[in-house]
This record gives C-alpha cells, structure tokens and sequence, in this order.
C-alpha cells in the first residue's frame, strides 16, 4: 500500500492595521453636514449625524457620483446624479440605481480631533 503525504506550505501574511488620520476638527463638521476628506488616497465623504460621526466611500458605486455633494437625511446619503442612497452606518444601498454598497471607515474622536481609517 502507498502512502502519499501532502504538505501545504500556508504563507503567513503579515495583517496590517490601517493608521488613523486627521481630517477635520468636529467644529468643522457640525450636526447635519457632510464632507469630502481623503484617506490613504481615497475619497470618503464624512458625516455628521446628531453628534454621531460616519464614514464612507464618497464615489458612487453606480456612475461615479460625488456623494458629498448630495444630500445627508438621517442616517442616508443620497447620490445628486441619479439619486441613489446609502446607508452612512454600513455603506448598504437602501435604493438604487447603484448595486453595490460604498467601502465604510472607522471614526474616532480624539478632543477636538476627527480621526478616520478604512475598516
Ligand atoms: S452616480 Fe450615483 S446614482 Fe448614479
């Protein structure tokens, strides 16, 4: 009888946890506003909800649209090109055309200091 043995070698990548960044005051972002900052290079519009700070991908994933420039209700952003809406605390579509949900970002407060990364 043969016997024949496998071995898998697995690649233990190293995990990397993205940094914080600044990107704004919170007296710069009062309730009810929003606003586009960059983070590691991406675009991520930053809201303002009763207090409460949320982040997301601020580029439309149906046509490219630039969420920031729409409009904040509750906890939804809608898209100004054709009116898509996301949900600011998990980056879901709630309505389309747009199929799929926008990358969200961890916030923290740090005193005065918005600090923000991908998740
Ligand atoms: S680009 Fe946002 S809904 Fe079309």
């Amino acid at each position: 009888m043969r016997i024949i043995f496998k071995v898998v070698l697995v690649s233990m990548s190293t995990i990397k946890t993205a940094e914080f960044s600044r990107v704004a005051s919170t007296s710069e972002i009062p309730p009810g506003i929003m606003r586009k900052v960059t983070v590691d290079g991406q675009d991520v519009v930053l809201a303002n909800v009763d207090g409460k700070y949320f982040a997301i991908g601020d580029v439309c994933t149906h046509q490219d649209g630039p969420l920031d420039e729409g409009t904040l209700d509750n906890y939804e952003v809608e898209c100004p090109w054709h009116g898509s809406r996301f949900d600011l605390r998990t980056g879901a579509v709630k309505e389309g055309p747009a199929g799929n949900p926008e990358p969200t970002y961890e916030v923290r407060i740090d005193g005065e200091n918005i600090l923000v990364r991908a998740k």
